[in-house]
């Protein structure tokens, strides 16, 4: 059973303010340019949605990563896609649908810094509170939600509900 949670409206309206947000603060780096690394799958449509609110120039590369069975997460994640473009001192802003353990992105990241990058920060849709292990500070968060695991809107269980507009709780 999918009990509806965060509406196509509300979503596309804290992507407004994300965008905003994101744009302001690269202009006030005054930097010409940043990489934003998507982190497949799950943040496709969210990505898709974002980048066209960001008003600064951008090039987009993206990563596969996988750690999840089911509801549940391994623990081991995958990088399955070297990075395409140089990364080196360049800003990165990563976007992810969501952070929950932590240890996804822990990994990204450590991985992210040999190739030496000017600076990395981080943008997520969602963030589950109370529980992620992540060492980074989070710049950019759309919505913080309880431990539910959701789907919808990139998101998936088992590969499928990528496709729902909205966001949902899978009881
Ligand atoms: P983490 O490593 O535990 O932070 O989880 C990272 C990845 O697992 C996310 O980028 C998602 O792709 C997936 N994931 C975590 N929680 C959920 C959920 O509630 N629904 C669907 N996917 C999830
Ligand atoms: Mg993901």
């Amino acid at each position: 059973m999918i009990k509806k949670f965060i509406s196509k409206k509300k979503i596309s309206s804290i992507i407004k303010e994300l965008g905003k947000k994101i744009s302001e603060e690269y202009k006030n780096k005054n930097e010409s340019e940043i990489i934003i690394l998507s982190i497949l799958k799950g943040s496709f449509i969210f990505v898709a949605d974002l980048v066209r609110e960001i008003q600064v120039p951008c090039k987009i590369d993206f990563l596969i990563s996988s750690s999840y069975s089911g509801k549940t997460s391994t623990g081991k994640v995958k990088l399955e896609k070297e990075f395409k473009l140089d990364l080196k001192n360049k800003h990165i802003l990563i976007l992810e649908d969501i952070i929950d353990t932590g240890l996804s992105l822990n990994f990204i990241i450590a991985e992210l810094k040999k190739k030496k990058p000017k600076s990395i920060q981080i943008c997520t849709l969602l963030l589950k509170k109370n529980k992620h292990k992540f060492k980074y500070p989070i710049d950019f968060v759309g919505f913080e939600i309880e431990d539910e695991f959701v789907i919808g809107y990139g998101l998936d269980y088992n590969e499928e509900y990528r496709n729902l507009d909205y966001i949902g709780i899978l009881k």
